[in-house]
């Protein structure tokens, strides 16, 4: 059974909406207590780590962006996990699906947080209840660990961005529409709809930002006039290894989240936030 849904029942930290923090999570691969990605690379207590970092964050975020690979294989009993390690978080949480997501099985699982279109549909969406718009994009191909933008997708962002050509807003999507020198990371990339997504940003001045996930690991690029950015993983992370023909490979760097803060002088400016624990352990005093 699902735990109740609680996120949307606290204020946002900001209520007088100058400003606006942007959490953003991605890549947790839930999977079930005692499978291979629980016992190797313990993804659930990881993301148990992360949501107790947001939770205790001052100021709290204002919303919580999940950008895709919430869990491992798709499955209901793996979401049904991941909703109760999520329920501490006070905040609105905006999901999308990722490679390893099953569009239809996170749709259902989480069909009564209410932006989520239906089974059977691209799971994307506008969120407009802040400063910063919020653009949700499904860049998921069933079966396949690469992604795309087909043309309903392109023409769905299209007319999305035609709306409110002035406001501030951020794009966010799982599969990062670049090549990132990871050449592992690159051959499952972007398959289709790259340059044309490109040629429809760039019409506009007020995509902020777009963020990303799949890489598993903290990237950054200009991209068709705007930043365009990729999150770590909360658990596991991907080598850094730019050599052609290099293999996938996972380190355990030290996950972590983003925190994109938006205020009206500055346009956003995102922070890397690692989410264990890293204290001197001596009290020291600076001068
Ligand atoms: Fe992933």
């Amino acid at each position: 059974m699902l735990l109740p849904d609680t996120h949307f029942s606290h204020a946002p930290s900001h209520d007088d909406h100058r400003t606006m923090i942007i959490a953003q999570i991605t890549d947790f691969h839930i999977a079930l207590p005692g499978e291979r990605m629980d016992r190797m690379f313990r993804t659930a207590t990881f993301l148990e780590t992360a949501v107790e970092h947001i939770t205790s964050l001052e100021p709290l975020p204002d919303v919580v962006l999940a950008t895709g690979d919430l869990v491992d294989r798709g499955i209901p009993e793996e979401y049904e996990r991941l909703r109760g390690i999520l329920a501490p978080i006070g905040v609105p949480i905006y999901v999308i699906p990722g490679n390893h997501d099953d569009r239809d099985t996170m749709s259902g699982a989480f069909a009564d947080w209410d932006y989520l279109p239906g089974n059977g549909r691209f799971q994307h969406y506008v969120i407009d209840r802040w400063p910063v718009r919020l653009i949700a994009l499904d860049t998921v191909i069933p079966g396949k660990i690469s992604g795309e933008l087909c043309g309903e997708r392109l023409q769905w962002l299209s007319d999305r961005l035609a709306e409110e050509p002035d406001k501030p807003t951020l794009i966010f999507m799982h599969h990062p529409p670049i090549r990132s020198g990871i050449n592992a990371m690159d051959r499952h990339g972007f398959d289709a709809g790259a340059p044309e997504m490109g040629a429809i940003v760039e019409k506009y001045s007020n995509i902020e930002r777009i963020v990303c996930g799949h890489l598993h690991r903290p990237v950054t690029a200009r991209w068709h006039g705007t930043v365009l950015s990729v999150a770590p993983s909360t658990a596991h992370q991907m080598g850094l290894n730019m050599l052609e023909g290099a293999k996938q490979q996972i380190v355990m760097e030290p996950p972590a989240c983003q925190l994109h803060l938006w205020q009206p002088d500055t346009g956003i400016v995102s922070h890397t936030s690692y989410t264990g624990r890293y204290e001197i352990p001596l009290s020291v005093e600076l001068p």
